[in-house]
């Protein structure tokens, strides 16, 4: 009996800048995952009309996005980069699990409910059903894992109940089809066509705070540009806000569980740790005891050296819109040949004639 091949899927919305919890938590965990696994890297621009329908430069944030993955070390020939609406088969299979999925899970979302403020009545259908693209996004290649921050942990969750919903109302059909894989549930062995994906959060920074307030996820929609490390920040800003980041008036701890209680500390030793492939363990061994003087000017060095390189990266790429347009074909193609097998077998399994 065959399993399911380790593939990795994972997308980003062309809205605004992107961050330094954009580039922890999801694009430099997408660099590394190239050595070891295939890798197909998203521009999600369906999901960008979900909170706002208009966009003056959507083409210009999808080739934005598109340029940020290639600078930070994405290979778009060795593994797959493209843009969502070049794939249709994304918003078809995300009709098929909108009947799968149930209205009670979506407005279970804190994204949704976060997004749609108070007048849930007046946020667009595309806002309530978001997740079922964003699991459409993934299994329409049969995706096994994703790496994402901590944002998106319900999301992957709704995806396996999407998967898992799928795989039962529609097992008569699909072990008649011979279309299952079988696969591990906890203990049990079950047969499905969709994998249960598995969420890749982990590491020192899986979700990068603002440098404002310790307590508040860094994002790109907060009013105060001092919050957070735009990709695109030249390295007097990168200094300037670490500078600025609030912190408490004690030293570093000597042991990690002295981070506790201590949000701000807590953050920037994680920034610290992403940015250099280590544990907080090993940035406390080597700071614990220092003041936030000796930690902070450390810090914006090593956040300079590895963030410089990749904005003068990604300002070359964007001088040459039809390289990376070219880019976006080519994956798109790929994808597509990928997306189209999945969608014969799940047009077959559902019984619609095509
Ligand atoms: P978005 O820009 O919302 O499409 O997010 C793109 C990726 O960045 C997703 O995987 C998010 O989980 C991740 N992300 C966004 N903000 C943060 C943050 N503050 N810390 C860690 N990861 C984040
Ligand atoms: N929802 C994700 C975010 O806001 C973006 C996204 C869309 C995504 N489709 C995806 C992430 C599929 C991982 C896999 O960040």
């Amino acid at each position: 009996m065959s399993e399911f091949s380790p593939l990795v899927f994972s997308g980003v919305q062309p809205t605004g800048n992107l961050h330094l919890g954009n580039y922890l938590g999801a694009i430099r965990k997408f660099v590394a995952l190239q050595a070891s696994r295939n890798c197909i890297y998203c521009v999600v621009d369906l999901h960008a009309m979900t909170a706002q329908l208009v966009h003056e430069d959507l083409e210009d944030q999808t080739r934005a996005i598109t340029a940020a993955f290639l600078a930070a070390g994405i290979d778009p020939k060795a593994h797959i980069v493209f843009n969502q609406s070049r794939v249709p088969q994304h918003a078809e299979l995300a009709w098929i699990f909108n009947c799968v999925a149930r209205i009670g899970w979506m407005n279970r979302m804190t994204q949704f409910k976060d997004k749609a403020g108070k007048d849930r009545e007046n946020a667009s259908l595309g806002l309530l059903a978001y997740p079922s693209l964003m699991a459409a996004d993934i299994l329409v290649y049969r995706a096994t894992h994703v790496p994402v921050g901590d944002d998106q942990k319900q999301h992957l969750e709704l995806t396996r109940d999407i998967a898992q919903k799928f795989n039962s109302d529609f097992s008569a059909r699909i072990a008649k089809l011979s279309l299952g894989v079988e696969m591990m549930v906890g203990e049990e062995r079950v047969n499905g066509y969709f994998p249960l994906t598995e969420p890749l959060i982990e590491g020192p920074a899986p979700r990068v705070m603002s440098l404002r307030d310790g307590t508040k996820k860094m994002s790109k929609s907060d009013v105060s540009d001092l919050s957070r490390i735009n990709l695109t920040d030249d390295a007097d800003t990168i200094s300037k806000k670490i500078r600025k980041a609030k912190t408490d008036p004690e030293p570093l701890p000597g042991d990690v569980e002295g981070l506790a209680g201590r949000p701000e500390a807590d953050n920037l030793v994680g920034i610290y740790a992403a940015l250099s492939d280590r544990s907080k363990e090993e940035v406390i061994a080597e700071f614990g005891g220092r003041q936030f003087s000796a930690f902070k000017p450390a810090l914006s060095e090593l956040a300079v050296s590895v963030l410089s390189p990749i904005s003068v990266q990604m300002r070359r790429l964007l001088d040459d819109p039809a390289y990376i347009d070219g880019v976006l074909a080519d994956g798109g193609e790929r994808a597509g040949a990928i997306a189209e097998k999945t969608m014969k077998d799940v047009r077959a399994i559902i019984g619609l004639l095509a």
